[in-house]
């Protein structure tokens, strides 16, 4: 029997169809009066965008490009998450069976190997102020233009009478993310397309992409099909997802000047095609979004804006043998999301787990003549992360620690046919993107030259990516917000 459809109209927006965007705030809050709270949000609540809503909103935008309309269509997309501080300040005292949830961000950034200080057993990391502070939680808003997001942002405020004597919450903070400028406009700040490549999921995405993998929904969604902590889960967590947040600069002169300084030598690339090559063996794309693992040694425009063809890729037995020829296994998208080296068609299961829906956008301008002429990023700009999943444990947490931040993988990792092997006189190495070294030792990656890939190439002390704030979240369904979160 088919599985049931699911409820889209119960769905919060962002986490199956992403409110479109090009420029979002995320406004952090605390819970000042909770009974305040509850009734304000029963006003709240037909604001938040549902998944439904964005299928037709997605539809809206299509039929404006087809009709060759001037513009961007008009609109602002609210949704809303609650930490788990956010649900104990509201009373709430169910499980939602993940512990990095339970320990909420801040106190799970050693582990992760955020920079920071100890201070006998407690570190803190080195944060913006106001991510060190307990937040309960955030409404972000999604839309076309500022005037479009400040006018809903204004509306919200209003229903919880934000800086008012009858308030029931108040600002920890916000922060504010804008797509780049054209022709970047989809591409983050180190250059590099982004958002190809996230799961489909069954039942709801009608028609996937070649190569891009269909997932349960309880992989994204608590207490739908395959999500393994289904019966752990109180009823109302149905149709919610875990939003991880994290602020993330990129050090974009930094990184540019480590290119430019250690080019790729091969036969017949000038200087600054070896610069490129090496960009994109970190990455495991070209910054046009070609995979290398298609097109190794040269960069094709035409390849990387076909969605038939972006993604239409595995990594073979490469791995089995060892060979790093064609994509690094430290590769960003490789370290991130290993595709069939954890995998084979039995075994889809091992990695289906893993995977996350990301939500990013960037925030800060662009790179200035004087940081580009000094080397040096003086003023801040990156990606406000953002990735759902029915588990934080199983996903972001997981991802970070025990694959980016971790050299040897996927050597010994775990498969249903057994741990990975040792490879031959190789160590994988760190995603030079968002790899963290934990404790000491160098970060170094292999395989970054493809006619030598024993070779080690050492990353700068400094990370290209510094997280200076998050937290982990939760996106409730619509009637939960309802039943347990409004009076
Ligand atoms: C893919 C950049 C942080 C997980 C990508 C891609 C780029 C990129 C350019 C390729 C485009 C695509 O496949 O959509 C960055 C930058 C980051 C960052 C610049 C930080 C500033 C993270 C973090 C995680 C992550 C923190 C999770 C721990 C992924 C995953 C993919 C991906 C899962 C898709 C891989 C695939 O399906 O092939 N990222 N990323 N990224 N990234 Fe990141």
């Amino acid at each position: 029997t088919p599985a049931p459809p699911l409820d889209l109209n119960n769905i919060q927006g962002d986490i199956l169809g992403g409110l479109p965007k090009k420029t979002e705030t995320y406004f952090f809050f605390d819970v000042t009066n909770v009974d305040r709270f509850k009734a304000n949000m029963t006003q709240f609540i037909p604001h938040v965008k549902t998944s439904a809503g964005i299928v037709k909103d997605r539809e809206a935008i299509k039929e404006h490009k087809r009709q060759k309309r001037p513009g961007l269509v008009p609109m602002a997309a609210v949704n809303v998450s609650f930490s788990h501080l956010g649900l104990q300040k509201l009373g709430i005292t169910d499980d939602l069976s993940d512990s990095s949830f339970t320990t909420g961000q801040r106190k799970d950034a050693e582990v992760l190997g955020d920079p920071g200080t100890k201070n006998g057993d407690t570190f803190t990391p080195a944060w913006e102020a106001p991510f060190l502070k307990d937040i309960h939680g955030v409404i972000f808003v999604a839309g076309d233009c500022h005037a479009s997001v400040h006018k809903k942002l204004d509306e919200i405020k209003h229903i919880f009478g934000v800086g008012t004597s009858h308030a029931s919450i108040s600002e920890v903070t916000h922060v504010r993310g804008d797509v780049r400028p054209d022709p970047v406009s989809a591409h983050e700040h180190f250059g590099f397309l982004d958002g190809i490549s996230n799961p489909a999921v069954d039942q709801f995405d009608q028609n996937p992409f070649p190569g891009q993998d269909s997932i349960r929904p309880g992989f994204i969604l608590a207490k739908e099909n395959g999500d393994s902590r289904a019966a752990a889960r109180p009823d109302w967590a149905k149709d919610g997802s875990f939003l991880t947040f994290r602020y993330l600069f990129q050090m974009v002169p930094e990184f540019d000047d480590f290119l430019e300084s250690n080019p790729i030598v091969l036969p017949g690339l000038s200087r600054k095609e070896g610069s490129e090559l090496l960009g994109a063996r970190i990455v495991g794309r070209w910054k046009s979004g070609a995979p290398i693992e298609i097109t190794p040694l040269k960069d094709d425009p035409k390849q990387a804006e076909d969605s038939q063809r972006n993604n239409d890729f595995d990594f073979g037995d490469s791995l089995v043998r060892g060979d790093q020829t064609k994509c690094p296994f430290a590769a960003h998208i490789r370290k991130t999301y290993p595709r069939n080296d954890l995998e084979g068609p039995p075994l889809k299961a091992d990695i289906d787990n893993r995977r996350i829906i990301r939500r990013g956008i960037q925030f800060g301008p662009e790179v200035t003549i004087q940081e580009h002429h000094d080397k040096k990023t003086h003023h801040g700009r990156g990606l406000l992360f953002a990735c759902y999943s029915s588990s934080i444990d199983d996903g972001f947490h997981f991802i970070q620690q025990s694959w980016a931040n971790a050299p040897n993988f996927p050597v010994n990792a775990v498969t249903s046919a057994g741990p990975i092997p040792p490879l031959d006189g190789v160590v994988p190495g760190f995603d030079a993107i968002i790899g963290q070294k934990v404790g000491g030792g160098i970060r170094q990656i292999s395989g970054t030259n493809p006619n030598d890939p024993t070779t080690n190439i050492t990353l700068p002390d400094q990370d290209f990516v510094i997280p200076r704030g998050g937290e982990y979240f939760f996106s409730p369904s619509i009637s939960a917000l309802k039943t347990k979160f409004a009076a």
